[in-house]
């Protein structure tokens, strides 16, 4: 399996204040799928995706992605990974205001061992005609479309995205959604992707549900067209 989360337990506070943000998740994905992952406020989404992308520690289990347990990695080794293998991209999208669309997206390719072409990337975000604009000339989806390209430029193995369309309305949601499909289909990369909107499920290959820390469903199905989804 190319990513596979065994009995992983993160826990938050001690005594009584302990509290299992994951309580024994486990997980398996196949390469090139789209995972999107629902489940109520303070259920343990983000802690469960900060710890596919090597941004926190477990406190027991494993987690193995493309044949390495990113759980034994020393703290240098593991951000080494994090750095070259991972593309995280969040609700807000932490663009470098001084920085040009072009700019911000090259500020990761300087650092990649095998950076995807930058003008290749530009055409499938459709940011062709703003490369040279800045952050503040764009709209919320074209920032977005821009943070995402950021987290592409490396080709990472796994893209983690923490409500990409949180703060966008259904339009530029699926402007962004439609360009996550592209690349998954284009790089088969495999995306992990956390949203309230069960509508946007529809365009997962599996659909995971957490409540409490625990997985109480995980569901392949056909997935969706992104046209076709109701947001
Ligand atoms: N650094 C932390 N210290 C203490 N508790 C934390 C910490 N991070 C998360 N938690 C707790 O762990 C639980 C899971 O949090 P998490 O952020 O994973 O929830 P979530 O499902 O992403 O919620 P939301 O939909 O609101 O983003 C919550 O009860 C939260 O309060
Ligand atoms: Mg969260």
């Amino acid at each position: 399996m190319y990513i596979e989360v065994k009995d992983a337990v993160k826990k938050y506070g001690t005594g009584e204040s302990e509290l299992y943000a994951l309580n024994h998740v486990s997980l398996s994905l196949e390469k090139g799928e789209i995972c999107v992952i629902l489940g109520p406020s303070g259920s343990g989404k983000s802690t469960l995706l900060n710890m596919l992308g090597g941004m926190d520690h477990l406190d027991a289990g494993s987690i193995t992605i493309d044949g390495q347990e990113i759980t034994k990695l020393s703290r240098k080794a593991l951000g080494e990974y994090r750095r070259k293998k991972i593309g995280v991209v969040f609700q807000s999208y932490n663009l470098i205001p001084e920085l040009t669309v072009r700019e911000n997206i090259r500020v990761v390719e300087d650092i990649s061992q095998n950076p995807l072409p930058l003008s290749e990337l530009l055409e499938k975000l459709g940011l062709t005609d703003h490369a040279t604009h800045f952050p503040s000339e764009l709209s919320g989806g074209q920032q977005q479309r821009c943070a995402i390209g950021r987290a592409l430029i490396k080709n990472p193995v796994l893209l983690l995205c923490d409500e990409p369309t949180g703060a966008l309305d259904s339009v530029s949601s699926r402007e962004v959604l439609r360009m996550l499909a592209e690349v998954n289909e284009a790089y088969h990369t495999t995306i992990v992707m956390i949203t309230h909107n069960e509508g946007i499920a529809q365009m997962a290959d599996r659909v995971v549900r957490i409540h409490d820390g625990q997985i109480i469903s995980n569901l392949k199905q056909q997935k969706k067209n992104v046209e076709e989804l109701e947001i």
